[in-house]
């Protein structure tokens, strides 16, 4: 058996930093901003340290780390990744292989940060890339140079390495040309795909699927402005324009199944649905949301399916799902892996045996140090003469990301991406409102709003069964019972839009076992342990 971990998005931010001639103290991100993010920042050194010291006690010696290592690719937090990585390997023997993010370089020549930090009385202080050049976001080569010991360059040891081009480790023979749409921008674009065998019969399948495509009639590319963003592209992107991954793929697993290797690719994106299957449906009730919008096609999932990888994890979501796809060209597993710094925080660790895959999903509910931007919260909250945040008083770090799950379902994903008539709605109803609407009985309901019952709908969205720990037992029970109650109504009026998220509830509920599950091998069959 061969174990390893995966961790995703740890989005690395270095508080210590002391931006040069800025005047701060250091670089909090203010409580303002975090609200107002679907991630955290402060929290991410010491929820990082946490997920590798699981790492360590479950004698993991291989960790995937599937993109976002930092929080924007800004050198400072580059380096401090890379200290924390390097302390793991010296104490443990623990190796990280990386594949990139969108949040780990950008194009060419990188990107402007402006982000405001707190002063030591609570005041936020912007900081301007083009003030604290150290602030900004690297560009691909720059980034890769400092990155390079992650897996992207091979080491004395490794039992196989090569490239979608070859065996050459230099940048310089690893790029190809990415075209505009079209076709009048070329340039040479770095993909820092890899296959390495650390260990005796396990293959790593690192696949770059951060595709930075030049705009049409793009003329400096030195401008991040003249370059389509990777973060929505994905997987569709790869299809589009790094169809050599493809091909590559394909290739690899042949050789993999053929010599009898185990092999396990990760890339940032998703290549299967990961929110339960009903993205189309978020998408018909809220248009094209943040999630949604990113959701790979059924081209990428055939593609991907076609090349006879079977397993494969993704982050870039911060979601946590187990999705399979079969057509009649192959089929296979995708893994969403939950970020440390978002809801909830967790980590995959992945027996390999000769004939299935054992993955448990570890809660980084328990994080030491969770709380050591707290006491910036309540001075920033004091100054302002607002009430402290309910976050900010968080006894773990899972309550914390709770906590502020509720913050960022009223203050974004109410306010920005539902209807106006539903959000009325819930900020007034009960659940026992609800029940009527659906036209099911309202007698013993119980007593609770509906703003509580949304507040679950994405706990149990984003976590799965990781969810379960901050959702009463009682509760997952009415929803299971609901979600199976609730009729299934036509039209666009209100009835009609909540029976659809019961719907999509009742598949978030009913998703695979994400907690501890084992995947048989060529057959995929997915069971509770
Ligand atoms: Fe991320
Ligand atoms: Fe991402």
């Amino acid at each position: 058996m061969i174990r390893i971990a995966v961790i995703a998005d740890p989005h690395v931010h270095d508080c210590a930093w002391i931006p040069e001639g800025s005047g701060l103290p250091g670089a909090i991100r203010s409580f303002a901003e975090t609200a107002a993010s679907t991630r955290v920042f402060n929290e991410s050194i010491p929820a990082f340290r946490a997920a590798l010291d699981h790492v360590a006690a479950a004698g993991v010696k291989t960790v995937l780390l599937v993109g976002d290592l930092t929080d924007d690719g800004q050198r400072p937090n580059i380096r401090a990744a890379l200290a924390l990585v390097a302390d793991y390997r010296e104490r443990h023997g623990i190796r990280v292989l990386m594949t990139p993010g969108n949040h780990d370089f950008y194009a060419l020549a990188g990107r402007p940060q402006d982000k405001s930090f707190l002063m030591a009385d609570g005041m936020p202080r912007l900081l301007r890339s083009a003030d604290c050049p150290e602030a900004a976001t690297l560009g691909t080569a720059e980034a890769l140079a400092m990155l390079s010991g992650l897996g992207f360059t091979p080491e004395a040891g490794d039992l196989h390495w090569e490239s979608p081009f070859g065996t050459d480790p230099a940048w310089d023979a690893r790029s190809y040309e990415a075209v505009s749409p079209d076709g009048g921008t070329r340039c040479r674009m770095i993909d820092s795909s890899y296959l390495v065998e650390p260990v005796e019969g396990l293959w790593v399948l690192a696949v770059d699927a951060n595709v930075c495509v030049p705009r049409d009639g793009a003329r400096d590319l030195a401008d991040p402005g003249e370059f389509h963003d990777p973060t929505d592209g994905g997987w569709r992107a790869v299809l589009a324009h790094r169809a050599h991954l493809f091909a590559w793929m394909a290739d690899v697993a042949a050789r993999a199944k053929a010599k009898g290797k185990r092999l396990v690719a990760f890339s940032h994106y998703p290549a299967l649905d990961p929110l339960g299957g009903v993205s189309s449906e978020e998408v018909a009730l809220f248009g094209a949301t943040g999630l949604a919008r990113r959701a790979p096609t059924p081209a990428v999932a055939d593609a991907f399916a076609a090349t006879g990888v079977s397993l494969h994890f993704s982050g870039h979501l911060h979601v946590n799902d187990t999705a399979r796809h079969e057509t009649g060209a192959g089929r296979f597993v995708n893994i969403a892996v939950p970020s440390p710094v978002g809801y909830g925080p967790g980590l995959k660790i992945v027996d390999l045996y000769a004939d299935r895959s054992e993955i448990r999903t570890l809660s980084l509910r328990q994080v030491p140090g969770h709380d050591a931007a707290f006491a910036a919260y309540r001075t920033e909250a004091a100054r302002e003469g607002a009430e402290e945040p309910a976050a900010s008083s968080a006894p773990d770090h899972g309550t914390f990301l709770s906590r502020h799950l509720v913050n960022l379902v009223h203050g974004r994903y109410l306010a920005r991406e539902w209807p106006r008539d539903m959000v009325e709605f819930v900020r007034t109803a009960t659940v026992a409102d609800l029940l009527e609407t659906l036209g099911l009985a309202a007698a013993g309901a119980p007593a609770f709003g509906l703003n509580e019952l949304v507040e679950d709908w994405y706990r149990l969205r984003k976590a799965g069964e990781l969810s379960h720990a901050d959702i009463a037992p009682d509760r997952i029970a009415f929803y299971r019972d609901l979600c199976a109650r609730a009729p299934q109504i036509e039209g666009d009026g209100l009835p009609a839009r909540f029976s659809t998220l019961l719907r999509m509830m009742r598949a978030y509920l009913d998703r695979p076992p994400n907690r501890d599950f084992s995947l048989s091998l060529p057959d995929l069959v997915v069971r509770a342990l």
